[in-house]
């Protein structure tokens, strides 16, 4: 199957800030939630922190010649928000900005087309000191934020996204406290949540008011939710997770409300919702940005959140213990086309990690990864075949990573990052993937 992909199509690869720039207290950058939870002992796994992390803002160019010799097409980055505006508005640090389009000037200059997303985590901590996201000065002080590197990088990087992810900013951040700022309230998780669609909005409504050509859209990571059998009380339990984790996003930007079983249940527990939120939600986006990496098992467990018991499926694991299930994949992108008329879809990020060494001939082996990504691929062909709208996919990730409260343990890369000493290798999947992309499709 397979074959050729659309002309034109981005075959890229993502990677966030704080996950590898390093130079973490440089050049006037200012303190992120990420630098304080990483030196927060017993948050991140060994210790790790994003301090050096891949060196990438000092290696920034060798990394683009990288990219060039992988014959990329596309590149997603995000940029660190306190490296911008160290206090997370007000005075700007022009050599954070610096960095910024001396990166997009080499990507450029490389023929690999930008893709930056405003905010991949790393909050300035100055915010999180007045609230954080569940505070909803912060969603205003993103917009002011937004429309700043719109004016900064507008004239020539043309693809913005929003946000990162921010299911997993105000769940996994505020609720199951895994991630920064590591709380562990329902409240704040509404609240963030909330602030977020409304951040947003407002970074929608602040590129549209530059005049700035281009497109903006959100990512947002998104999972088949099956449940654990068809006893009625599973099926509920489903559907409730599905409406939490898939729909409180979707719901919102493509429907202009929350989903209302849901939203029912958790009235009592949300923020205020100001006139105008929800439109601000709803404004029409450019394209949707997936995230895409597993599938999730759902039961009903009464006492656990939303009473739901959720699992990974029975498949083969990577390393990460998430289960691959390519079909899944296909059945989120149809059904993004299906239900919520998604005209432009890029994946955003997809990827796995695996135990990676060097070995002897001195080669990265990961013939899993190149199994994993050819099945995924070929999913994409399938929904593309279907007539989904994909424009793009970016793999997770360019080179292995600070992966947050798992630290340096997750190879998510096709290209070997040697801690120790720096350098990159890439791995064979490296390879393999620079000649998908030579030939436009699947072998
Ligand atoms: C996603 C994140 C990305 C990376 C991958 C493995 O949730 O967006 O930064 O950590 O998972």
């Amino acid at each position: 199957m397979a074959g050729e992909f659309p002309a034109g199509f981005i075959w890229g690869c993502a990677t966030a800030s704080y996950q590898i720039e390093g130079a973490a207290f440089e050049d006037g950058k200012g303190e992120s939630i990420w630098d304080r939870f990483s030196h927060t002992p017993g948050k991140v796994r060994n210790g790790d922190t994003g301090d050096v992390a891949c060196d990438h803002y000092h290696r920034y160019l060798d990394d683009v010649r990288l990219m060039q010799d992988l014959g990329l097409k596309g590149y997603r980055f995000s940029v660190a928000w306190p490296r911008v505006l160290p206090r997370g508005y007000g005075q700007i640090n022009r050599a954070g900005l610096d960095f910024y389009n001396r990166l997009v000037d080499a990507l450029l200059e490389a023929e690999i087309e930008p893709f930056a997303t405003l905010y991949h985590w790393d909050l300035p901590q100055a915010l999180q000191d007045r609230g954080g996201w569940p505070n909803r000065d912060t969603a205003k002080a993103f917009g002011e934020y937004a429309a700043l590197m719109f004016d900064e990088l507008g004239d020539r990087l043309t693809n913005w996204i929003t946000l990162n992810e921010p299911y997993v900013v105000a769940d996994i951040g505020h609720r199951q406290g895994i991630h920064a700022p590591g709380h562990q309230s329902v409240e704040e998780c509404l609240a963030a949540a909330h602030h977020l669609h409304v951040a947003s909005g407002l970074a929608v409504q602040a590129f549209r008011e530059s005049g700035r050509p281009g497109q903006i859209g959100i990512t947002c990571n998104l999972a088949p939710i099956h449940p654990a059998s068809d006893r009625e009380e599973d099926l509920a339990a489903a559907d409730r997770f599905d409406q939490w984790l898939n729909r409180w996003w979707l719901d919102p930007i493509y429907r202009g409300h929350y989903p209302q079983d849901l939203l029912g249940l958790l009235e009592n527990r949300m923020p205020e919702i100001e006139p105008g939120d929800l439109e601000l939600a709803h404004q029409p986006l450019d394209f949707f940005g997936l995230n895409y990496y597993f599938r999730q098992i759902v039961s009903h467990e009464p006492g656990e959140w939303l009473d739901t018991k959720v699992e990974f499926g029975p498949g083969p694991k990577t390393a990460f213990g998430w289960e691959v299930y390519p079909e899944g994949y296909y059945e989120i992108m149809t059904r993004l086309a299906r239900e919520y008329d998604v005209k432009n879809l890029y994946l955003t990020e997809n990827g796995c990690a695996y135990a990676d060494r060097i070995s002897e001939d001195g080669e990265v082996h990961d013939p899993e990864r190149i199994a994993y990504l050819e099945q995924h691929l070929a999913q994409v062909a399938r929904a593309l075949e279907a007539g989904v709208p994909v424009r793009g996919y970016f793999l997770w990730s360019l080179m292995d990573n600070f992966e947050w409260a798992m630290g340096y343990s997750m190879r998510f890369g096709i290209v070997y990052t040697d801690y120790e000493t720096l350098r990159r290798i890439p791995k064979d999947s490296a390879k393999w993937y620079a000649q998908v992309i030579e030939r436009n499709g699947l072998p």
